[in-house]
């Protein structure tokens, strides 16, 4: 406990934040990798309803990274403008937008999933819709992979002028 009364007021803050926006990552890719694995024609009911379950978790943890991510730029980082004057910063922040608008399409098939799932009846999935599936959680997975090694360049200030 001494320990901890000895560290200056927004260090304790800084860290939780820090430690959202981490934890949140890493429960995006693992469900990612999840739903990845999970995928295929004509799904069991428990299989289904998995993946019904973890696109939820997947968009939960989606809105923590995005909201600590403002956090971190707003109050807990450099300073705002060392962020937004850099263009890696909008390269990783472009990639998190990409990622999440192509991940609309999953989501809304899962959605549809829930309603014969509710009826006791499994959701009728194309081999076709399974591969389209598969692609858009290899292209996210990659994504996902990518972004943290444009946070670090842009942590340590790669890409701003001068
Ligand atoms: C729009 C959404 C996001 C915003 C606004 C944002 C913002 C930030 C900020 C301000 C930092 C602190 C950098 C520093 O220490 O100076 C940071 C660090 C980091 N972010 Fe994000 N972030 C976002 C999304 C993401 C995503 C989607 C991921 C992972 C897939 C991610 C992974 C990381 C990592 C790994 C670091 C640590 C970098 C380091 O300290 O070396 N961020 N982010």
């Amino acid at each position: 406990m001494a320990v901890l009364a000895a560290l200056p007021a927004p260090v304790l803050p800084s860290a939780a934040v820090a430690y959202v926006h981490y934890l949140s990552f890493m429960v995006c890719f693992g469900a990612l990798v999840l739903e990845r694995r999970l995928i295929r024609a004509d799904p069991s009911r428990e299989d289904a309803t998995l993946m019904v379950i973890t696109d939820v978790v997947y968009g939960i943890a989606a809105l923590a990274l995005l909201l600590s991510g403002i956090a971190r730029v707003l109050h807990f980082g450099q300073g705002s403008a060392f962020y937004t004057e850099n263009p890696l910063f909008w390269v990783k922040v472009g990639t998190y937008v990409a990622v999440g608008a192509l991940s609309l399409y999953p989501t809304i098939t899962y959605i549809l999933w829930a309603i014969p799932l509710r009826k006791g009846e499994l959701p009728q999935v194309s081999e076709a819709l399974a591969g389209r599936l598969r692609w858009i959680l290899n292209i996210e997975l990659v994504g996902f992979a990518a972004i943290p090694f444009l946070a670090t360049l842009m942590a340590r200030g790669v890409g701003l002028a001068g």
